[in-house]
């Protein structure tokens, strides 16, 4: 056998997703990073058309993103729907990162393949930076929804129209203990065999 397949699928099952509420002052550093996205990379890509994009907010670009992820959810939200305190956790969550990474695709210019392959090729490198960040130890959180979907945060990335936000990613070292298996349903319930 190539690879060890007993440590890659104790490292599959390991990965969890960590809550910036749970990490520690430890920082990640850009090195790491740099391996994370380089991973990322190693995706498979129909016609090549390589349609991630990740953009790294670190040091002070953190609170630029801060400024922008918060303010923004103040200014697109009505006030009766306004929270105060969700206000409060945008910014301590970014605060409490050592780096913001958002995912991203950019779609190919010439459309050479359908919008779901070009989505499925960023997840699926999102999955490998997500495993390399657990092989280091580092916890990343997957952030949708509210301000991740919005055109602002299109512009804010300097994207365009048919290009698309799939998620926020916090990175930090956590506190503490490793969180325990969220549950999964068994083979049996996600599988069906054709065998004659
Ligand atoms: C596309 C995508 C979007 C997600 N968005 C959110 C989110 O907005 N808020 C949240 O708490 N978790 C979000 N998650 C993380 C899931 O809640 C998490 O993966 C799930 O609870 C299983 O836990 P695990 O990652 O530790 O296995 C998202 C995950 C994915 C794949």
């Amino acid at each position: 056998m190539k690879f060890n397949l007993s440590e890659i699928t104790e490292l599959i099952q390991y990965r969890r997703t960590i809550y910036p509420e749970f990490f520690s002052s430890r920082k990640v550093h850009k090195e790491q990073i740099e391996l994370l996205l380089e991973n990322a990379r190693w995706a498979p890509t129909h016609k090549l058309t390589q349609p991630w994009f990740y953009k790294v907010f670190m040091e002070d670009g953190l609170q630029t993103f801060s400024d922008f992820f918060s303010e923004t959810y103040k200014q697109l939200t009505p006030e009766d729907k306004f929270s105060e305190m969700k206000y409060q956790k945008m910014k301590s969550r970014v605060a409490k990162s050592s780096a913001i990474i958002v995912a991203c695709m950019k779609r190919d210019e010439a459309e050479r393949v359908p919008l779901v392959e070009e989505l499925a090729a960023v997840n699926a490198a999102t999955q490998n930076l997500l495993l390399t960040a657990t092989a280091y130890g580092i916890g990343v959180y997957w952030g949708t929804g509210g301000v991740t979907y919005k055109n602002e945060m299109k512009d804010f990335l300097g994207l365009k129209p048919a290009d698309q936000v799939l998620g926020v990613l916090f990175v930090g070292y956590p506190e503490g203990e490793w969180p325990r298996k969220t549950p999964r349903k068994p083979l049996e319930y996600y599988t069906e065999w054709v065998e004659s």
